[in-house]
């Protein structure tokens, strides 16, 4: 029974502050990472968000992170070839990964372009692993999971009222119809591979994502599948990175940085 949901505010004069600090923090989580158990494992949110934050990640900040040791995994993709201009993948490719010194290997691309796209869900499911029971302190599936919202709560492809958002059992799934732009199939990790994180943390700008924050932070302790992020619930603190045009009004916590 979840009693009370934890969540760390930190928020921002706009977006680029957001991703710097972000930037800071990733990279002191992932040379701590590899310090302590030899790798970095990263889940990375598509969507325009983080665009800034993977220019840093592959710019002025490409040298900081244990690129060697860093494995690279996608929260959700389009159901398009990776040279699509709708694919996470590919805004990440050109962004940053084929500007850092990572091994090709490392970079765990979600096969989008795989029919039947069921059988895309069950190759990177193999990838990723079983979900661990976490209850038994076995460790979580990754280091960090950053992830986006939308306007309607939504997180990597888990939508509301989508069966996909409801999921337990598996860690990835198939979205046949995502009911929004763009129009094209999807693959997601799960709401409890998306919680399987040591850390946990949501970069969110704009006015328009405000109502989503307000109800994701007033939904249900147990998560609320209409408000879809509410259900990304991870043994630790979910920690949000907001400029102050998503931070407004909301009831917080903050971190005044
Ligand atoms: C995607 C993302 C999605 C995204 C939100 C926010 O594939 O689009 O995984 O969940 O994070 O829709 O998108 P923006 O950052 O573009 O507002």
């Amino acid at each position: 029974m979840v009693l009370r949901v934890d969540r760390r505010l930190h928020v921002f004069p706009d977006l680029g502050a957001a991703s710097a600090a972000l930037a800071d923090q990733l990279t002191r989580r992932a040379i701590e990472a590899v310090d302590e158990r030899g790798r970095f494992r990263w889940v990375i949110s598509g969507g325009r968000t983080p665009l800034p934050l993977f220019e840093l990640l592959g710019g002025p900040r490409a040298l900081e992170m244990p690129w060697p040791d860093t494995d690279i995994f996608f929260a959700d993709e389009r159901c398009v070839p990776p040279d699509h201009p709708e694919s996470n993948f590919g805004a990440a490719w050109a962004q940053f990964l084929s500007k850092v010194p990572i091994p090709r290997r490392r970079v765990h691309r979600m096969p989008g372009e795989a029919r039947p796209i069921g059988e895309g869900a069950r190759r990177y499911a193999r990838k990723v692993g079983p979900l661990p029971n976490l209850a038994t302190g076995a460790p979580p599936l990754f280091d960090v999971v950053l992830l986006g919202i939308g306007p309607d709560g939504h997180t990597a492809s888990l939508f509301p009222g989508q069966a996909a958002t409801g999921q337990r059992r598996r860690t990835v799934v198939a979205v046949p119809e995502a009911g929004q732009p763009p129009h094209v199939p999807r693959l997601t990790l799960t709401a409890p591979a998306l919680s399987s994180g040591r850390n946990v943390w949501f970069l969110v700008a704009g006015a328009d994502k405000r109502a989503a924050l307000a109800r994701i932070f007033r939904a249900d302790p147990a998560g609320d599948a209409a408000v879809p992020a509410s259900l990304v619930q991870p043994p630790g603190p979910t920690e949000w990175f907001l400029d102050a045009a998503a931070a407004r009004g909301l009831p917080t916590n903050r971190d005044p940085r």
